[in-house]
């Protein structure tokens, strides 16, 4: 019979402290008490060990390299689904009937557009600006321009800050990349679906009528559908913790997007491709491999690797899937990048560095080589995983607001500095 709690014993103290059983996955050791009773922290750099909260919307067996949306299987909704119905889905925790997907295809579409002078705003950028800082800035900038939707403790003002949100991201980022190609803005079209109409907001041009490829359109919004969420990720965690303030939604989610940033986190798509251009030729694999494994080379596999997956990440396997889909669509025989990539993944998974410390590749391995592809260049991947991950941000920005035992988060430490000491003067200080 599984015990309901578990005791500590702490210098002749014994603490008993519940145990807290999930749906499935880990149980929790409930430690909100042990400061109170014993006057020491847990110690846990990184969060190896630590559940931050409780969440009904994705769950992880990083085991078995299983990825579950709301229960659904990562894989049944990318073959099956669209990136709105998974949107639907994180946000409410039901797959929609057809009415409430027309319902919320039609809302989201009609929230496409920036306010023009948002226009403006992006005039202060330098064109060489990475697109990603341009994000930064106008996702916080968004509370700026819609006053009307940042009262967090009104739930009509919080829904519609998540519809502007997951519309206005597509827009934001097409004008980000048209703004660092020189080219003007593209405004969406309302008779176009989610993922084609980012894809024309991108590469379509005033000169010309531009038609978009419905297999690459089906491709982009399946590479939605597997970066949409994640559960408690870098980036989640600090949207979550952002919002434990009542800091406005728009605030949170630019602080989520500053997070993902990160080469060890969404930037790694961004960091992986560098990383293939540099290997340039399977004969140099061994090289990096060695670089990988070299305790004092600070150089890392870029795509390799997971703190929650010991195994293949399901969403690798479908990216590498896609990728194949989309040269095959493009007609590119052979990329080299792909052949580099191909033969690092199976060099790699022999290795015994690798097979010992469970490093596989991850959902940044393969995705760069499929952007690149598309027409996006490197600086653009980060920002189309934060348009995905968008609304897994808000699903659990929102599940946070709404739980009634939220309060804010304020973390505490090990102290290891200076004890107290009286301040000297100059003349003292020798
Ligand atoms: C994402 O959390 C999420 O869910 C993130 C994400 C999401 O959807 O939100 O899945 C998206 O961020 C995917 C990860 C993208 N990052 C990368 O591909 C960057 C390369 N990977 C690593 O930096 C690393 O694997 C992390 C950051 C992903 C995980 O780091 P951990 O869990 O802190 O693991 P670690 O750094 O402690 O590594 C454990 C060991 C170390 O060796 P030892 O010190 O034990 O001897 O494995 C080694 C590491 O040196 N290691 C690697 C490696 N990753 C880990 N060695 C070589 N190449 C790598 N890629």
């Amino acid at each position: 019979m599984d015990s309901k709690s578990s005791t500590l014993n702490v210098d002749g103290t014994s603490v008993e402290m519940s145990i807290k059983r999930g749906t499935i996955g880990p149980s929790v050791i409930d430690i909100s008490k042990l400061y109170g009773q014993t006057g020491m922290f847990t110690y846990d750099p990184g969060f190896t060990s630590t559940a931050s909260c409780e969440s009904k919307i994705t769950y992880i067996d990083g085991d078995e390299g299983v990825l579950l949306y709301r229960g659904y299987p990562i894989e049944q909704l990318a073959e099956h689904g669209d990136f709105l119905e998974t949107c639907y889905l994180l946000l409410y925790g039901e797959l929609p009937t057809a009415a409430q997907k027309a319902d919320f295809d039609y809302r989201v579409t009609r929230h496409t557009m920036v306010h023009d002078q948002m226009n403006r705003f992006f005039q202060g950028f330098r064109r060489d600006a990475h697109p990603m800082a341009i994000m930064v800035a106008c996702v916080g900038a968004l509370s700026a321009f819609y006053h009307d939707s940042t009262d967090i403790s009104d739930p009509h003002q919080r829904m519609v800050a998540s519809m502007r949100m997951i519309a206005k991201m597509p827009t934001l980022a097409a004008m980000a990349y048209k703004y660092s190609i020189g080219q003007p803005f593209i405004y969406p079209k309302n008779d176009l679906d989610y993922t084609s109409n980012f894809l024309r907001m991108c590469f379509a041009v005033p000169a010309e009528e531009y038609r978009v490829n419905p297999v690459l359109s089906r491709a982009l919004d399946r590479i939605f559908i597997l970066h949409a969420d994640h559960e408690q990720n870098a980036s989640t965690s600090t949207v979550r913790l952002a919002g434990s303030s009542g800091a406005n939604p728009f605030a949170c989610i630019a602080a989520g997007v500053a997070c993902l940033w990160g080469p060890a986190h969404g930037g790694a798509n961004e960091a992986a491709l560098k990383m293939l251009e540099e290997i340039g030729t399977p004969d140099r694999i061994p090289e990096f491999i060695g670089r990988a494994k070299d305790k004092n080379d600070p150089f890392r596999l870029m795509g390799f690797g997971h703190r929650v997956y010991k195994n293949y990440d399901p969403r690798a396997r479908i990216m590498q899937h896609t990728t194949h889909e989309v040269l095959s669509e493009l007609g590119i025989r052979d990329d080299p990048l792909l052949d580099v990539a191909m033969e690092l993944e199976q060099i790699a998974l022999k290795d015994e560095y690798f097979i010992e410390k469970k490093l596989y590749p991850n959902i940044d391995f393969y995705s760069g080589i499929t952007l690149k592809a598309m027409g996006f260049p490197t600086s653009m991947f980060t920002v189309l995983f934060a348009l995905a991950r968008t609304v897994g941000w808000i699903a659990q920005w929102s599940e946070m607001i709404e739980d009634p035992s939220q309060r804010i988060g304020r973390p505490r430490q090990l102290y290891t500095g200076a004890p107290r000491r009286d301040y000297l003067t100059v003349a003292q200080r020798g």
